[in-house]
């Protein structure tokens, strides 16, 4: 099938080699698909329209014994299929030694063994191009309230990043760090919960314009939390470095279904965010990332359907976001919503609050005045529905 969901290299899509090559082992049951090899899946995921992979230092490099075999095969794969690694992140959550986290473990070995990997798959990283390494703090936390200090778990946190951010600018690397927040799973609690908790962390950072955000569909949503408004606000402060899209149903565990299913409406203000919605905020401008997890019922062919469907979901909810937000009726409809109005300033140039407090306000009036939100909201649901 070849329409206009059919993405091309500049839609910029891509997605975590350990998404496709999920093998389903959950903590009820063990892998039901065999091992993808990452040459297929640069591959398959060139032929499909993704511009670029990302990778774990383990989804690519598990043995010290193949590594300069493997990576030399994986190599000439992104030249042939023209695909970039956009992204690269460190596993601080498969190996046992890191069952009490990373960086923030209370174990002073494996929170120096934590730096060395993640120092080393940096270098990797570098060498493959990559300009965004992503710390997911997954098992930075704990199920109990006496296990850890929290002040003491983020002094760590906070040196660990340092320390790469020094060590990146040292080497001269053009990367810069994002964080990933996550509210629970695999921890019963996890450090930096939500986007809010990672944006105020980073301003305690030493090199804090080297770090930014990824945040995750399904982590915000996880929490409560609306995505839509979470990325929002990452932009506001020039955060947003990547994203993870997926989907989700509300607050259960970590679900990662391919993005567009679960929260469809949050799906499309996501889209509509990352759009720069009604023209005046910014536009998201980096990769579409995807970490989702093709669902255990499904066979190795079916992965590559899930993938498709990821992109193609994408594509169908940036059209209707450019059309809903060029339709002159929704634009009408904006304006006597007075959308755009909030851009301008609540005082003019000159005034002072003085002249705030000495004016007069026709409280009934405006008590009066409604916000005509309703029908606006409609005509962007009318469009998520296909009916517009
Ligand atoms: C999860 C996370 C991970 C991270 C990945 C990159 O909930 O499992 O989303 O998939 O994104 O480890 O650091
Ligand atoms: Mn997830
Ligand atoms: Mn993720």
């Amino acid at each position: 099938m070849s329409d206009t969901y059919t993405p091309v290299p500049s839609d910029k899509l891509s997605f975590g080699l350990w998404t496709i090559g999920w093998r389903g082992v959950d903590v009820f049951g063990g892998a039901v698909r065999d091992e993808l090899d990452p040459v297929e899946a640069v591959e398959r995921l060139s032929s499909l329209g993704a511009a670029a992979i990302t990778f774990h230092d383990d989804d690519l490099v598990p043995n010290d014994a193949t590594r300069e075999k493997v990576l030399d095969r994986f190599t000439a794969a992104l030249a042939e299929n023209n695909v970039a690694v956009e992204m690269a992140t460190t596993n601080l959550f498969s190996s046992p030694v890191f069952k009490d986290g990373g960086f923030t473990s209370n174990d002073r070995e494996v929170r120096r063994y934590a730096l060395a990997k993640a120092a080393r798959n940096i270098d990797l990283g570098a060498r493959m191009g990559a300009h965004t390494y992503v710390m997911w703090g997954g098992r930075e936390g704990a199920e109990s309230g006496a296990a850890k200090d929290v002040h003491a778990a983020l002094d760590r946190m906070k040196e660990g990043i340092d320390t790469l951010c020094a060590y990146v600018r040292d080497q001269g690397y053009d990367i810069r760090f994002a964080l990933e927040p996550k509210p629970n799973e695999p921890r019963g609690d996890i450090l930096l919960p939500t986007v809010g908790h990672a944006l105020a962390f980073i301003n305690d950072l030493d090199d804090p314009d080297r770090v930014g955000l990824n945040p995750e569909v399904g982590h915000e949503e996880m929490s409560g939390l609306n995505y839509a408004h979470g990325i929002a606000q990452a932009m506001w402060h020039g955060k947003l470095f990547h994203i993870d899209l997926n989907g989700q149903n509300g607050p259960r565990f970590d679900q990662d279904l391919r993005f567009g299913a679960g929260n469809a409406r949050g799906a499309f203000w996501a889209v509509d965010v990352l759009e720069g919605s009604a023209g005046r905020a910014p536009r998201y401008d980096g990769y579409v990332h995807f970490d989702y997890k093709p669902p255990r019922t499904e066979d190795a062919d079916d992965v590559w359907e899930t993938a498709r469907a990821n992109m193609r979901n994408y594509l169908i909810l940036r059209e209707k976001v450019r059309a809903f937000r060029g339709d002159p009726e929704v634009q009408q409809a904006m304006a006597e919503s007075r959308i755009l109005d909030l851009w301008e300033p609540t005082m003019s140039p000159g005034e002072t609050l003085a002249d705030l407090r000495s004016a007069t306000y026709d409280l009934d009036g405006l008590a009066k005045r409604g916000m005509h939100f309703e029908r606006l909201d409609q005509l962007a649901l009318e469009y998520l529905y296909g009916v517009r």
